[in-house]
């Protein structure tokens, strides 16, 4: 699903750093799992969890075989967004996300131009990842809060420190880094993405990237990059 701070481009150059010492029936989790862009790509035995309350919901209801709305108007999404208590979570985590910049109710997508349907294109996106996510099981926890098996491979895919605010808000920086160490040490391989970690860490693996394009903007750059525990 097009998320924010989508891991899709880079998940063929991710996956197999990070899946390289995978033992057989070794447990991998991807803790802040997001749009599913990585772990959708996965296989064996796979771990998504988020603390969005609304997004997991959505994935455990279309594993399950629910059908999305092909379309919602405007007012149909503003009463969505406004009275998300009246509705179920599955319905408000899909229409929530259909949203500008792939941000939850971030804004209703519309063309001018009357060329692109935008909401033909969230149901196919979801379709088409469907078949790739059958088999996960989902946690809708803090990362700290989720239990892990023995050894296994952690995958966090945080918030940015420098970018745009997640709607799940603030995040504790410090306390996540003390929590890898804290797993790495129990014997679990650790990696993140992150354009900046502290001196504990290092990064093996980075790549320029364009990382928004607006009309005002331009293009800018950032580093990709994914870090491990030294
Ligand atoms: C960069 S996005 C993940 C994108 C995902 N890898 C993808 O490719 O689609 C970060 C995610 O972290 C989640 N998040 C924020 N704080 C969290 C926490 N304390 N525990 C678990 N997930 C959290 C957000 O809800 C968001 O979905």
């Amino acid at each position: 699903m097009k998320y924010q701070g989508s891991k899709n481009r880079h998940a063929k150059e991710l996956l197999p750093i990070i899946l390289a010492d995978r033992k057989e029936g070794q447990y991998f989790y991807d803790l802040f799992a997001g749009g599913l862009n990585i772990i959708d790509k996965v296989d064996g035995n796979r771990i998504a969890n988020d603390i969005h309350p609304y997004l997991i919901p959505m994935f455990r209801e279309l594993q399950k075989g629910w059908i999305p709305p092909l379309n919602v108007t405007n007012e149909e999404w503003r009463d969505i967004r406004d009275n998300k208590e009246k509705y179920p979570k599955h319905l408000v985590g899909y229409v929530g996300f259909n949203s500008y910049g792939a941000r939850f109710f971030e804004g209703y997508r519309r063309d001018k131009v009357g060329k692109r349907d935008y909401w033909k294109e969230h149901y196919n996106n979801i379709m088409k990842q469907l078949p790739n996510i059958k088999t996960i099981t989902f946690i809708n926890k803090s990362y700290d809060e989720v239990e892990l098996q023995l050894n296994s491979i952690l995958y966090c895919d945080i918030p940015y420190k420098s970018t745009k605010k997640y709607s799940t808000g603030n995040f504790d920086y410090d306390k996540f880094y003390q929590w890898c160490i804290e797993k790495h040490n129990e014997g679990h391989q650790v990696f993140i993405s992150e354009y900046y970690m502290p001196s504990d860490f290092k990064c093996v693996w980075q790549k320029e990237v364009n990382s928004s394009l607006t009309k005002d903007t331009g293009s800018k750059k950032n580093v990709e990059k994914l870090f491990i525990v030294k």
